[in-house]
């Protein structure tokens, strides 16, 4: 059904489709958006951006997540190979299901292997840094290349045992594949996201091939343990552990390459704050908060009513997606003070921020997202005052906003 000219439905839709050309600063758009209301209905489904909406809809378990059941029935994109592959994600899969996958999960990150990841990092992170202090010297560093990149990757990759080697194609794989949850993906998006999908998907099946040949001691063996005794069946366990081992190398790197470019974004404009930050070592964990908070790398989540149901006023059928603009609602005014405002020293809004999601779907990886953003931090602000912007691109997305290029240099 076509919305009315001028309506507050084709409104929403002119601004969402704007959203991708304006990634630079997609804030005043977020503002006209929340100035329509803070559910609004679009041909596409209800749009929100107050942060105690996006909050009420992440923790509900009457609103789950786009999973394959749901894509099968929806057909053109979400039956594509990349969405269908998703869809059997843990990210996206509802209870029991998802419950089953998060319990055999178990703590991904306990304090032992945080500990020897952080141990990578701060190797990695040195080295890397050394590199950009190279380049600075003869002019321009390219931060994202140089280390946003490659800290998130090094780490996930020694965590799951995967030659050092094989981590740039895994970083491209990876990013190709995060278009196919884009809000407006092209058409070229969508091929180049299926192509990513079937690389990562035979990668994964030669890992777990040569895992099931030779166990270690990493994590993908004892996945492998774990659901051999669980499913009682080689071939069903190994499918799991492809899934796992896929969605958390896409989740995990694809984001932390985004709050260390953030990071560097953000902090290189307010150089007060990192001059501050850099005497005050201590207030680092409430500085990548803020960072977080305020450009989360994930801007936009979404989720499908159960049953037909009502949503501030608005109706909304069984089925229909609902759009959670977790980076507008992370700057909702009503919830915070001065939220438009960067501020490393301001007291966290309640309830937190929702740059993690929240409810069961909440980040699995957090613990070491949040490591590795103290350890970059730490170790950069430790090397005198940071350079200046020279340049930075965006890539044309909303959902998985990035950063595609940060160019730095001293005075
Ligand atoms: C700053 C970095 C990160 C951000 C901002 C982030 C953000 C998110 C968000 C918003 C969700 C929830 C999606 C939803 O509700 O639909 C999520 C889920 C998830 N994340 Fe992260 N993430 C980050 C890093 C990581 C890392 C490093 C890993 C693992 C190595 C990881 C693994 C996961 C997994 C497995 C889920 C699915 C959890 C579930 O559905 O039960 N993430 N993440």
């Amino acid at each position: 059904m076509k919305a009315t000219p001028g309506s507050e439905p084709e409104r929403v839709e002119v601004l969402l489709s704007k959203l991708r050309e304006c990634q630079r600063t997609p804030w005043p758009v977020y503002d006209e958006i929340r100035a329509l209301g803070d559910v609004i209905p679009s041909r596409w489904g209800p749009v929100i951006t107050g942060y105690e909406t996006c909050r009420r809809l992440l923790r509900s378990r009457d609103w789950r997540t786009p999973d394959y059941q749901w894509r099968r029935t929806r057909g053109s994109r979400w039956t594509r190979p990349a969405s269908r592959e998703i869809g059997r994600s843990l990210i996206v899969a509802n209870a029991p299901e998802h419950t089953h996958l998060r319990r055999g999960l178990g703590q991904m990150f306990d304090d032992t292997t945080l500990q020897r990841l952080r141990q990578v990092t701060e190797e990695t992170t040195e080295r890397q840094l050394d590199l950009a202090q190279r380049q600075l010297a003869a002019g321009t560093a390219d931060w994202t290349r140089t280390v946003a990149e490659i800290v998130p990757v090094t780490t996930l990759t020694r965590w799951l045992g995967i030659p050092d080697r094989d981590g740039a194609a895994l970083r491209e794989w990876t990013h190709a594949q995060a278009a196919a949850q884009e809000l407006l993906p092209s058409g070229h998006d969508l091929d180049v996201a299926d192509a990513a999908t079937a690389h990562l998907e035979l990668f994964f099946t030669h890992l777990i091939a040569d895992r099931r040949a030779v166990r270690q001691t990493d994590v993908l063996s004892q996945w492998l343990a774990v659901w051999d005794s669980i499913e009682g069946d080689q071939e069903q366990a190994d499918v799991i552990v492809r899934r796992l081992a896929a969605t958390t190398t896409a989740a995990g790197i694809e984001t932390t390459v985004t709050v260390l470019n953030n990071a560097m974004w953000t902090l290189a404009r307010h150089p007060e704050q990192a001059k501050w930050l850099a005497g005050h070592p201590e207030a680092i964990p409430a500085a990548v908060e803020e960072i977080l908070r305020w450009d989360p790398p994930v801007h936009l989540v979404s989720r499908v009513a159960s049953t037909d149901t009502d949503l501030n006023g608005h109706p909304v059928k069984a089925g229909d997606m609902a759009y959670i603009l977790v980076g507008a609602a992370c700057r909702d005014p009503r919830w915070l003070t001065d939220a438009a405002k960067f501020d490393i020293a301001r007291q966290p809004g309640r309830g937190g921020h929702l740059a993690f999601g929240l409810g069961p779907h909440y980040c699995a990886g957090a613990a070491l997202a949040r490591l590795e953003s103290q350890v970059v931090l730490e170790r950069l602000l430790a090397r005198g005052p940071l350079p200046h912007v020279v340049s930075a691109e965006w890539e044309p997305r909303v959902a998985f906003r990035q950063l595609s290029e940060l160019l730095i240099a001293h005075e």
